[in-house]
């Protein structure tokens, strides 16, 4: 008998995800700081008093709605609002089209660097495990360069990367770096602008933590610099985390040129892209944040400086519990540190109901505030 799918080669599962499902079957003891959700005191996901106004709104609209397709590149007023977002308030063109999510977004750009050439990504690491399954789902050859130096940032080893013979893609997280939480200095990122200048290299930018750095302005700073030195740049642009909209698959890619002529091919390129992945974005999410922009917009901005408010005492009070040797990885910001654990030691977590990853990614917002003791004596316990 012909059994193809009995033929099919091995697949592993997901590594984040893994953890998390872990965690789940662990019942409510377990502390899940695996998958980069933010988790309010009481164990659930938070969702933003903004959204649901904004939500609420949108549901209204749905017994009027005609359920029409989208414009392959989204809906327009959700792209206005977060094209201010991204790139400040100007009236200047940009490609973007609408994505399912960051995921997306990232999928996206990667096949667009293709389309326009590109066959190598500079890629630093560690990074977001995602980042190395979306490459290989791309087709492009990667050069893996080292992140950290001495456990801190650094872009000499990227900028050594740099071959003028292989016009390369420089793939960067723009802050809140996923695994360490530890970004590049402003300095570095005008070191790079300066390398990059009229060189065959473009940037790559992953943006999926908008607000949880600095600020929301202040996060958008190093495509400020890109943009402003005339660097060719990709973003990848995420709603879930900072509109707490993880479900609803909402993001976003844009393109940055110095030549306002290439936007129209650049469009026309990322709606050909997103027609053969899954024709258009979806639209809730969409709706509810052009929705949230226009009328709820200060609140929303209240409420994620809440939120990184939050994060970083939940941070602050991890770090005083512990030893000295996790004190610089906890020097970061965002969601995410790396803790310097062995997996004999995160094997150990597991068994009294600590989850993260393999690499010692922990999620910080994924553990209420009141737990973030009981995490601080059960690391002890294994070290
Ligand atoms: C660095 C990074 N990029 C992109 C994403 C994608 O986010 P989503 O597809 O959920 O919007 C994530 C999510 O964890 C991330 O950490």
């Amino acid at each position: 008998m012909n059994a193809p799918f009995s033929k099919i080669p091995n697949a592993s599962p997901d590594p984040i995800f893994a953890i998390a499902q872990k965690a789940r079957e662990a019942g409510p003891e377990a502390i899940d700081a695996s998958v980069g959700v933010i988790i309010d005191d009481e164990g659930k996901p938070v969702v933003l008093e903004s959204i649901r106004l904004a939500a609420a709104l949108y549901a209204e609209s749905l017994s009027k709605s005609d359920f029409n397709y989208p414009p392959l590149s989204g809906i327009p007023g959700y792209l206005d609002a977060i094209t201010n977002l991204v790139l400040g308030n100007s009236d200047e063109p940009y490609a973007r089209i609408a994505t399912t999510g960051g995921t997306g977004a990232n999928a996206t750009n990667l096949r667009l660097i293709k389309a326009l050439g590109y066959e190598n990504i500079i890629l630093p690491t560690p990074t977001w495990a995602n980042h190395h399954q979306l490459i290989n789902g791309s087709g492009l050859c990667v050069t893996e360069v080292n992140y950290l130096i001495d456990e801190t940032p650094s872009i000499d080893a990227i900028i050594s990367a740099l071959n003028s013979d292989q016009p390369s893609a420089i793939y960067l997280q723009a802050g809140c770096h996923n695994p360490t939480g530890l970004d590049l200095s402003e300095d570095d990122w005008n070191k790079l602008a300066e390398a990059l200048t009229d060189s065959p290299h473009c940037v790559l930018l992953d943006f999926a933590y908008q607000g949880f750095g600095k600020g929301i302005e202040e996060d958008a700073k190093p495509i400020q610099i890109l943009k402003n030195a005339s660097i060719p740049t990709l973003i990848s642009w995420s709603a879930s985390k900072n509109h707490c909209l993880y479900g609803l698959r909402t993001g976003a890619a844009f393109a940055i040129t110095n030549n306002s002529d290439d936007i129209p091919m650049i469009n026309r390129h990322y709606s050909m892209i997103s027609r053969q992945l899954y024709s258009a974005a979806p639209t809730s999410g969409q709706l509810i944040v052009e929705i949230l922009h226009n009328k709820f917009a200060d609140q929303w901005r209240m409420e994620l400086d809440e939120l990184r408010s939050i994060l970083r005492s939940r941070r602050e009070s991890l770090k005083s519990k512990l030893p000295d040797d996790f004190q610089q990885s906890l020097d970061g910001h965002g969601l995410y540190a790396r803790l310097p654990l062995s997996e004999e030691q995160i094997l150990e977590l597991q068994k009294r109901n600590v989850f993260m990853t393999m690499d010692g990614r922990i999620n910080i917002a994924g553990v209420p505030t009141g737990r973030i003791g009981e995490l601080g004596e059960k690391i002890n316990s294994v070290i």
